[in-house]
């Protein structure tokens, strides 16, 4: 049967670390970082707090609405003119270095299905995955880029995933033939959370420490995408 990857992008396949660099030319590195963690900090909290407010923004507003955020926060100011160049970054971001052989492998194996899919608007994913000097190339690799803003809410609530089950042609009791392969644990619990197998990419090591199921862990962990996938393949 043909397995379905579903890959997450931001965190996932692309890396937000030439955002923190730009943001450390402006303000230093060590301030830059720390931007770039409380931007993407807050991007994240306000997708949740839409979804439990039952209220919906584009991704690339909420994107810009938490940079002032975390801007505000840091006492830093930037013209409106660097922010838009800060947004324009999210076009052209770098994949992490695991991805590309993974993607190599993903296209050598031609009973899986790979797909897209990602909170952000289509034509900021649509950028990101055909701009991106790394991910670009290996475009073709996919067969849909499904953005989540036609539901008008956010990963992780159900409707988004029934909407990514819609896309692929699979049916509600299908939904454990579908993968989501993310670095963001609150997308693995989404996706675990109706019924989805889930592999969570732990780059950093540290293990799983979501605790917000109790004992719910993913379904397969790898350090990184390339051993991931691998172990999806081997598995199956
Ligand atoms: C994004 O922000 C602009 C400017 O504030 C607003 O006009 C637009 O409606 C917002 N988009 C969505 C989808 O809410
Ligand atoms: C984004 O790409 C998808 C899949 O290739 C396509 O269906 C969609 O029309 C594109 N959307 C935009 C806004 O470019």
């Amino acid at each position: 049967m043909t397995i379905v990857l579903v890959f997450d992008l931001y965190g996932t396949l692309l890396s937000a670390e030439s955002i923190a660099r730009q943001l450390g030319v402006h303000f230093g590195e060590a301030k830059g970082t720390s931007i770039a963690a409380a931007w993407r900090r807050y991007q994240l909290e306000y997708t949740w707090r839409l979804n439990s407010m039952g209220k919906y923004d584009s991704f690339s507003n909420v994107t810009k609405n938490s940079l002032r955020h975390a801007l505000a926060e840091h006492k830093v100011e930037l013209n409106g003119d660097s922010i838009s160049k800060l947004m324009e970054a999210y076009d052209f971001l770098s994949t992490f270095s695991d991805v590309p052989p993974a993607l190599s492998r993903v296209a050598a194996s031609p009973d899986i299905t790979a797909v897209v899919f990602s909170n952000g608007t289509p034509s900021m994913i649509n950028n990101s995955v055909l701009r991106s000097q790394d991910l670009s190339p290996h475009a073709g690799v996919f067969k849909d880029i499904i953005s989540i803003d036609p539901v008008q809410k956010f990963k992780p609530t159900p409707d988004t995933y029934w909407y990514l089950a819609d896309k692929v042609g699979k049916q509600r009791s299908e939904m454990e033939d579908m993968w989501l392969i993310s670095g963001n644990p609150f997308d693995v619990m989404g996706a675990m959370n109706v019924g989805m197998k889930a592999a969570w990419v732990d780059r950093a090591g540290l293990g799983w420490m979501d605790a917000m199921n109790g004992d719910t862990s993913p379904t397969i962990v790898a350090r990184n995408l390339d051993e991931l996938i691998q172990k999806i393949i081997e598995g199956r």
